[in-house]
């Protein structure tokens, strides 16, 4: 199977050199090639240049050609943390916010992250994997090619295990690329209010071992916060994990500083996310670590909460990449276009820097850079077209609309 996309208005993040991400001023940089081609051969990027200087088919066997004249064709969104598995929704705590009550309150009565928990037990893999596949297919047509998907809605072993189970059966399933991550350090769960060392000891010694022997997670997360784990939990837990052979992440800095940046670093986590209470201490740590910073602007304005320094960050010399967090509470969206426009109207970024937060450096966030992330030889063939728009600036500037037209994943045109 081959594909020829030809007469492309602009060919958006272009790589030669391929890189794992890209930090600081650089991120104002976007490699695209105006009035290009681009050649598709089973699930890889083969070729691509400017129409003037293409060669024409010599080989028209399994040849599929796109006309893609006034459209953008860019690769497809990377979107490194989710919690797209669960059951029912959370309308309800939405309307209590609007009427005054705070995301602590909500979780102090037992609403919140603990609402979902009690809804996802009742919920069978089937229930799960059903809803789930809805999510990742709307989401593949706004854009998302590779995706991140926690636990963290179980808080048993047995319905932890029982979500990674529902992710594995996703991998299998869906067109996307998909990568886990066990975060049975969500929250304590209700039953072991108020005995926090016990229910670390059941995620270290009962739910670890077993997520490892089933290969069930790719990496190990933490919210770590008040109330739910502090910085010294929180490095003990991905420690531990990493004998599993799973790679740290972090929830940090969400709703207050409280040394997730700092754990996250000092483990050698692959990313920390949200970082709405970041501070210079942080940003200082961050510099020089293997550790990529993630914004959720989707979350931050669902909660309406304090921005997250993405401008000073990078300013400061340091990568940021950007995510959805699609989950039922704090972000109730995986639109990465949405999160592109909230990068630049709230966060002021600039086009550029958000479509590198939101491709190569979100790749970076799940190990993912090597096949995808941008368009070079020899990387994944996850491409979207849009409608006929003016230049890529359109997209975040639209912000509320889906411009989408084709998807194009590992060399295939999805159909809807
Ligand atoms: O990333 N902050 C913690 N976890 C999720 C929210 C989970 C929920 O409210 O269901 C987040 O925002
Ligand atoms: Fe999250």
């Amino acid at each position: 199977m081959r594909i020829l996309i030809k007469n492309i208005r602009s060919l958006v993040q272009v790589e030669d050199i391929p890189q794992v991400k890209v930090q600081g001023s650089k991120m104002k940089e976007l490699n695209t090639i105006n009035d290009a081609w681009l050649a598709i051969e089973n699930d890889t990027i083969v070729g691509f240049g400017k129409m003037e200087e293409w060669e024409g088919i010599s080989d028209w066997s399994n040849l599929t050609i796109i006309d893609a004249s006034d459209k953008i064709v860019m690769p497809c969104y990377c979107d490194s943390h989710t919690h797209v598995v669960y059951a029912g929704s959370r309308e309800g705590e939405f309307v209590d916010r609007i009427n005054g009550l705070s995301y602590e309150q909500i979780f102090e009565r037992g609403g919140g992250i603990l609402n979902s928990a009690k809804r996802l037990a009742d919920a069978s893999e089937e229930e799960l994997i059903e809803s789930a596949l809805k999510r990742l297919n709307e989401i593949m047509w706004q854009g998302t090619g590779a995706v991140e998907i926690k636990s963290g809605y179980g808080l048993s072993t047995e319905t932890e295990l029982k979500m990674l189970r529902v992710i594995k059966k996703l991998k299998e399933r869906s067109p996307l690329t998909i990568k886990s991550t066990f975060l049975g350090a969500h929250a304590v769960p209700a039953n072991l209010k108020g005995d926090r060392k016990k229910y670390i000891d059941i995620i270290i010694n009962e739910m670890m071992p077993k997520i490892a022997e089933e290969k069930l997670a790719d990496y190990c997360d933490v919210f770590c916060e008040q109330n739910y784990f502090t910085k010294e939990e929180t490095i003990e837990i991905l420690s531990a994990a990493k004998k599993y052979n799973m790679i740290p992440k972090v929830h940090a800095e969400q709703l207050s500083n409280y040394g997730g940046v700092l754990a996250g670093v000092e483990v050698g986590a692959i990313s920390v996310d949200h970082l709405e209470f970041v501070g210079d201490k942080e940003i200082e740590a961050l510099k020089g670590s293997v550790t990529m910073p993630t914004i959720l602007p989707g979350a931050a304005f669902f909660l309406s909460l304090p921005l997250p320094p993405a401008r000073k960050m990078i300013d400061a010399g340091l990568a940021v990449a950007v995510a959805s967090d699609y989950n039922p509470g704090s972000s109730p969206s995986g639109n990465m276009n949405f999160m592109l426009s909230l990068c630049c109207v709230q966060y002021k970024m600039t086009p550029e820097e958000a479509i590198n937060a939101a491709t190569i450096n979100s790749a970076y966030a799940m190990n993912l850079s090597d096949t995808h992330g941008s368009i070079a030889i020899g990387k994944k063939a996850n491409v979207f077209i849009t409608q006929e728009i003016p230049n890529y600036s359109f997209i975040p500037y639209s912000f509320g609309s889906n411009l989408i037209e084709t998807v194009i994943i590992n060399g295939k045109v999805m159909s809807k």
